[in-house]
């Protein structure tokens, strides 16, 4: 029997047939995972120092991932520290077309250049002031007639690569790295409706997870749990009926949407002034006032319309155009190993996920929103991040609103997985085909990762 056959209707491709503002071409595909494993995927991996000291080598000294936003370095000098394990990069704007990324250590004792972010013309230790130019040339050595033996021509700060795209700016440890252009796969004609270039950080929100990275990630990127862990959707949002991509021959993108203004189809038959009820009560930004749906309406249609104004007198764009489905559901891809950018208008989240410094057994996630640009530059400049600790709630970020409930719900049952796969004495965890598609998918990609080969120079250092 194929993957999909069985799912419950209406499906995500349905939806989109009968929307009045038509979804962008590549939505209107499906691409259901072909010749999965359904073995057992074994647990050291959420857990095992051993895995993750080898996943820091084979994973995070090789792979492309997310430093930033390229609206939070808008000027020559302008630098974020970007932090992975024990590596520590200054990813700072060299010229006006030009970021660059230099590994974060003084080439005399070794000291942290950076401790934060902001601008700066010239890098200085802190120490004893050795100094680099923003191209990383070594410009200044105090007392030098103490170090003739260092030549300064070849004390330029060692690099690791960055490319940008989408707004977006990664960097990769590995100098021999395919390029990101390559390393992207699909991801770009996908998100070429989506236009994340002319986006802005409105929010950006981290918080310390009780759970190894992967186990953060995969709470995110499938809707099976969502009918347990988030009851209060089911008025509103297709779960059971989600659509989960996974392409032929593409490594590290995936995809699922999930539909909303329509009922769980577990919920079939209820009114569509319910539908509209539990989105204002839950998700105001849809539905704040009440709406009437008429003869021949669908309350989809209408929260579609509704959304579409709001986003239009937010962002001062023409908004008229936009598909239903970029107003309303959930379109989110992946991309390996730790970003999951959502495209769409309604929901444009933006997770990432880190282990947290060197423990497997803890995580730093973040939620970022990014909305789009106003065309005449009144948006408000990228927000910057707020941490919150292990202790605290998403919801202690109110600029968060009704997604703080659903990473509080999701981040209680991480805890526990943590835990219970600790005790567990079952040596897998066992995977849905379909639902979990896209977390066996990842996992297929970091084992080719995590088996490779370290057959070249993996670091500048
Ligand atoms: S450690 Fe940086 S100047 Fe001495
Ligand atoms: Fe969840």
């Amino acid at each position: 029997m194929d993957l999909i056959s069985a799912r419950p209707g209406p499906s995500v491709q349905e939806v989109l047939a009968a929307d009045v503002n038509p979804a962008p071409a590549l939505m209107l595909t499906e691409s259901p995972a072909a010749g999965q494993s359904t073995a057992d995927l074994p647990i050291e991996r959420y857990f095992s120092k051993e895995w993750h000291d080898r996943q820091v080598e084979q994973v995070w000294r090789r792979c492309w991932q997310l430093a930033c936003r390229v609206e939070e370095i808008p000027n020559v000098g302008d630098h974020i520290i970007y932090e992975i394990v024990h590596d520590s990069l200054i990813v700072v704007r060299t010229g006006p077309d030009e970021i660059r990324a230099y590994i974060n250590s003084c080439l005399h004792r070794g000291t942290l250049l950076r401790t934060e972010g902001g601008c700066v013309q010239r890098l200085r230790c802190p120490f004893h002031g050795w100094t680099w130019k923003l191209d990383g040339a070594l410009v200044h050595v105090p007392q030098q007639w103490d170090l003739p033996h260092v030549d300064q021509a070849a004390m330029s700060l060692p690099e690791a690569r960055v490319g940008t795209w989408g707004g977006y700016v990664f960097v990769n440890f590995d100098l021999q790295c395919e390029p990101l252009s390559t390393y992207l796969e699909n991801l770009p004609e996908h998100f070429a409706a989506f236009d994340m270039e002319n986006r802005y950080k409105a929010a950006h929100v981290a918080k310390i997870m009780p759970c190894n990275w992967k186990l953060a990630m995969e709470a995110f990127v499938e809707a099976y749990h969502v009918a347990i862990a988030h009851p209060q959707v089911l008025g509103y949002y297709g779960d059971s009926n989600t659509q989960y991509d996974v392409w032929p021959g593409i490594r590290h993108v995936s995809r699922m949407i999930s539909v909303q203004g329509v009922p769980s189809p577990s919920m079939k038959g209820i009114p569509a002034e319910r539908t509209i009820e539990e989105m204002r009560r839950d998700v105001p930004f849809f539905a704040g006032r009440p709406i009437e749906v008429g003869e021949g309406e669908t309350a989809r249609a209408k929260l579609a319309q509704r959304s579409r104004e709001k986003i239009a007198r937010s962002t001062q764009l023409d908004m008229s155009a936009l598909s239903d489905t970029e107003s309303l559901d959930l379109i989110e891809y992946m991309l390996f190993p730790n970003m999951v950018p959502w495209g769409g208008q309604a929901l444009p989240i933006t997770y990432r996920f880190r282990p947290n410094g060197d423990d497997p057994e803890s995580s730093i996630m973040e939620i970022m929103f990014l909305f789009s640009k106003s065309p005449d530059g009144s948006h408000p400049t990228p927000a910057t991040m707020t941490m919150l600790s292990a202790d605290q709630k998403w919801a202690d970020a109110p600029e968060l609103g009704s997604a703080a409930m659903v990473a509080d719900q999701d981040t209680d049952n991480l805890m526990r997985i943590q835990k219970g796969l600790r005790t567990s004495r079952k040596p897998g965890v066992t995977l849905a085909r379909y639902q979990e598609s896209r977390i066996r998918h990842f996992h297929a990609t970091l084992d080719d990762y995590m088996n490779a080969s370290p057959v070249h120079v993996r670091t500048t250092r």
